[in-house]
């Protein structure tokens, strides 16, 4: 690269990725909005502070570096990021490029993009998916772009991510916001699958009355098989820990109230927008939100009085259910991504997304590899879940899912992620469904029609005559 490289916003991501960049032989300025972090991140950086040059502030950092500048923004979604930009503006010139590594809102990437290059400068939307040690190590990027403002940037970009087999695992996916779109949907994925996982947790725990030790145990041995996953390997160092103290499962000090910061609920809000229902992944969403009001779940254990009873399992039996879910969840990802791929012209390569899917990310997984396979290959109907290999998995996997689902059901066990995966997948393989009733009904209360079987004209029912 010919341009001189700058990061803006030290906080765990950007320090761990300064450090990657700095790793690779870049020379490095970086400025963080308090200065103390700054002096903290070169004594850190230890020799290899030697390439680098702090300043007090973004504006004094832009002034120092020389252009072309690219100016990697590693701030809180939002906006930060904008305020970071106008900052910055007038202190850019012809050919300077500012780039967004944060989670952000690919409508606001569009909307940056459009604004910056107005003024003849460019930006780079910039999805970076590994957490800290990804950032540190080898993250997974997905870019959205010019071609030109890519290519300048591309051999260092490539350089920090992570590599499956040599191969790097960042890409550019499109223009302006095509990047920050598919690191959202990366996000959805994720979500579903802690979810599914988090459900099986409850049901080896709640419904088998197993120790959480055990469980970390047994979702070891998945992670060696068909589930091979960074998900399931952390899931099953987290079941494992135990408090230093007393020797207790970590977990049962953790409040059950999970956060989030946005990228699971934009995945869905886009989906329905574009007429689309990732079921797996809104119920992950739903989940997190329902689990924040903690105090109307203990009201509702009280008032309502449900229990959560014994389930009749097996290892064997979740494992492919969990599975099962899963396919379902990269599915409906890629679906999303497909809807807006067509909505905005990005003219998506599916199969790469998977490839730079492959190392690096929270979601990687073995299955990845397989999907990449699937896109390049034929897919009926552009369905993943149709593609030879999955369809046989899922054939395979499917009973196990009805037998969770239903046992869920039945003892009281919330399994919102399993279910919206079953709905899905029985939706999806029943070429008769019951909507002519919805149409019965729509035209019976609003004459709005519908169409035939036969084709023929006649769109109102005899309850009009
Ligand atoms: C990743 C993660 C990372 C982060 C998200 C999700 O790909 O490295 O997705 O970006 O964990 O911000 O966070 P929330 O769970 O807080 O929404």
């Amino acid at each position: 690269t010919n341009a001189t490289l700058g990061l803006y916003g030290l906080g765990t991501m950007g320090s761990a990725l300064a450090l990657n960049i700095l790793d690779n032989g870049y020379p490095l300025h970086v400025s963080n909005r308090t200065d103390k972090v700054v002096d903290d991140f070169v004594a850190e950086a230890g020799p290899l502070a030697e390439k680098l040059t702090p300043a007090r502030s973004l504006v004094a950092m832009a002034q120092a570096m020389e252009a072309p500048r690219a100016i990697i923004l590693m701030v809180p979604a939002g906006r930060p990021v904008d305020e970071s930009i106008a900052e910055l503006v007038p202190h850019l010139e012809h050919g300077d490029v500012i780039v967004d590594a944060g989670n952000a809102d690919f409508n606001d990437t569009m909307r940056r993009t459009r604004e910056l290059e107005a003024q003849g400068l460019a930006f780079l939307g910039m999805g970076v998916s590994g957490g800290e040690e990804g950032a540190r190590r080898g993250p997974s990027i997905m870019v959205g772009g010019t071609e030109a403002v890519w290519e300048g940037l591309r051999e260092v970009i490539e350089a920090i991510a992570a590599k499956f087999e040599g191969d790097p695992c960042a890409a550019r996916l499109g223009p302006d916001g095509a990047g920050h779109f598919v690191k959202t949907v990366h996000n959805g994925i994720e979500y579903a699958d802690m979810q599914l996982i988090a459900e099986t947790y409850g049901l080896m725990r709640y419904g088998r009355g197993m120790a959480p030790a055990r469980i970390g145990e047994v979702f070891a041995g998945w992670n060696k098989g068909r589930l091979q996953s960074y998900l399931v390997e952390i899931t099953a160092e987290v079941l494992a820990a135990t408090d230093r103290e007393t020797g207790a499962p970590a977990l049962d000090d953790i409040l059950d109230r999970a956060g989030q910061k946005g990228t699971g609920r934009w995945t869905v809000i886009e989906a329905l927008r574009m007429g689309q229902s990732a079921s797996a992944i809104e119920a992950a969403v739903a989940a997190r939100s329902w689990s924040a009001e903690k105090p109307t779940r203990e009201a509702g254990a009280v008032l309502l009085g449900f229990t959560r009873g014994a389930v009749e399992l097996t290892d064997a039996e979740l494992e492919a259910a969990l599975l099962a879910g899963r396919i379902v969840a990269y599915a409906q990802g890629f679906r999303i991504l497909r809807a807006a791929s067509d909505e905005f012209g990005w003219s998506l390569d599916f199969a790469r997304v998977a490839e730079i899917w492959r190392a690096g990310c929270i979601i990687r997984s073995s299955l990845l590899d397989d999907i990449s396979g699937a896109f390049r290959g034929d897919l009926p109907e552009g369905q993943l879940i149709f593609a030879p290999a999955f369809a046989q998995m899922l054939q395979q996997s499917a009973p196990a899912l009805r037998k969770v689902v239903a046992a869920a059901a039945l003892a009281g066990h919330a399994a919102p992620a399993f279910s919206g995966a079953l709905a899905f997948l029985d939706t999806m393989s029943t070429a008769r469904g019951t909507t002519d009733l919805i149409q019965g009904q729509r035209d019976f209360f609003g004459r709005h029609g519908f169409e035939r079987l036969d084709g023929r004209a006649g769109q109102h029912g005899p309850w009009w005559d």
